[in-house]
């Protein structure tokens, strides 16, 4: 039987990432987790459920495409150091916790109902080198109704003890037994994650490289993040032109050895040059652009507008913990603050990145990795949040673009969040 929901509330999405459309009082119809129409006036025949948001904003759900769930423990800590030394002293000496089952439960616990009462409808997480804990985790996450992939990560080089793998072979072993635990779960996939060059040996790499080939699984790492990093990538590859290559001479960057695409996406890129940036596009690598990190992390600002005229695909990413905060809103936010530091100090080539565009960005273009998401087209998945942007007082009437960029901007200040529905491929979260 088909089920059929009518959603009703004031309507904001994008056809395109310069411009918003608005349906004040519109209607959306969704159709077996599909969006089937939307429009001003109610379009649907047969039975179907109607749920009234009128004066609600009703607007896509967001994509996270770089976030990494033990990090969440320690947010807002240890906010003064850059990103090497941050490594050593906050992720790493938290996640060798998650080699015991009782505090990766209570922790990973914590982190997946805080996902599930976000903006956030989708992710790409990065968990640890634990195969039992990203197991749970990954059970964890399909029974909130979002839909992720989870990486249990990749390390066998230059990391502490705890959270060295004992060889290449052990990490791969280990990361087919999360493939195999978790092959019946419908929203959480497995994605093949080597941590960053840096942790990961030739020989880990090149064994990746075939599993996931094997496996047909996407991947996410970390590229071109900080500058401490790339001069230790440099001091570790003397044999490569830049970073990438690390990643691309193994299979993993978009294309398999033998030609064939996957899906990748590479957190930062702050740094990559011409060359760089030219492997990205030719491999078609999504970037996870994650400016509160890099600020807190002083890793730099990326020039998300040459990224964009350059015709690179770019996503948006809170990257818990290097970002403090898990709301999409604020990235958003900062997305814009930064590119207007990088217009006005360092590039004036370079135009500010509007609130459109950072808006897309996080629905969209991060959609795009997860297959027909991020928009209100009939076919794609009925990702929707509605947003009540009442509990901000105001007196002045805005249009309902103008609405949600304040929500954006303000999100921070209210009681609750605002957040009163969530669906994923049409199921209501809360
Ligand atoms: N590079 C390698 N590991 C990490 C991490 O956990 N966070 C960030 N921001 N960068 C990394
Ligand atoms: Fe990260």
């Amino acid at each position: 039987m088909m089920i059929k929901t009518v959603i009703k509330g004031d309507i904001v999405f994008q056809k395109e990432p310069t411009k918003f459309v608005t349906i004040k009082s519109g209607y959306i119809t969704i159709e077996n987790g599909k969006i089937a129409s939307v429009s001003d006036a109610l379009k649907v025949d047969g039975d179907y459920e109607f749920l009234d948001f009128d004066g609600k904003l009703v607007v896509p759900g967001l994509v996270d495409t770089h976030l990494h769930a033990p990090q969440n423990a320690f947010r807002g800590t240890d906010m003064d150091l850059e990103l090497i030394d941050w490594l050593n002293k906050s992720p790493f000496s938290e996640e060798a916790k998650y080699s015991g089952a009782e505090y990766a439960e209570k922790a990973y616990g914590i982190f997946t109902e805080g996902l599930k009462n976000s903006a956030t409808t989708r992710a790409c997480i990065f968990a640890t080198i634990h195969k039992d804990a990203t197991v749970l985790i990954m059970n964890m996450l399909e029974d909130s109704g979002l839909v992720t992939y989870v990486g249990k990560v990749n390390m066998d080089r230059n990391s502490p003890d705890a959270l060295t793998e004992k060889s290449a072979d052990r990490s791969i072993i280990d990361t087919v037994s999360v493939i195999e635990a978790t092959k019946n779960l419908k929203n959480t996939k497995p994605i093949i994650t080597p941590r960053f060059t840096p942790s990961c040996s030739d020989e880990l790499m090149k064994k990746l490289g075939i599993l996931r080939q094997k496996y047909g699984l996407p991947v996410q790492s970390h590229l071109s993040e900080n500058l401490g990093e790339i001069e230790l990538v440099k001091f570790l590859h003397p044999e490569v032109d830049f970073y990438a290559q690390t990643y691309d001479n193994n299979g993993l960057f978009g294309k398999s050895l033998n030609g064939e695409s996957f899906k990748t996406v590479m957190a930062h890129c702050v740094w990559s040059g011409d060359g760089e940036r030219k492997l990205i596009k030719d491999n078609g690598v999504y970037i996870a652009h994650s400016p509160i990190s890099n600020l807190n992390l002083s890793s730099g600002i990326a020039p998300v507008r040459r990224f964009l005229n350059e015709g690179l695909k770019v996503t948006l990413a809170t990257d818990v913990a290097g970002g403090h905060t898990k709301s999409m809103f604020s990235v958003m936010v900062s997305c814009v603050q930064v590119s207007k530091m990088y217009w006005r100090l360092v590039d004036q080539t370079l135009p500010p990145i509007t609130f459109a565009e950072a808006f897309y960005m996080a629905t969209a273009a991060g959609g795009e990795f997860f297959g027909k998401v991020g928009r209100f087209e009939s076919g794609y998945d009925a990702d929707i949040l509605v947003l009540d942007d009442g509990v901000i007082p105001s007196c002045t009437t805005l249009s309902p673009d103008n609405r949600l960029e304040r929500y954006a901007y303000l999100n921070g200040d209210l009681r609750s969040g605002g957040i009163c529905a969530k669906f994923v491929k049409g199921k209501r979260i809360f």
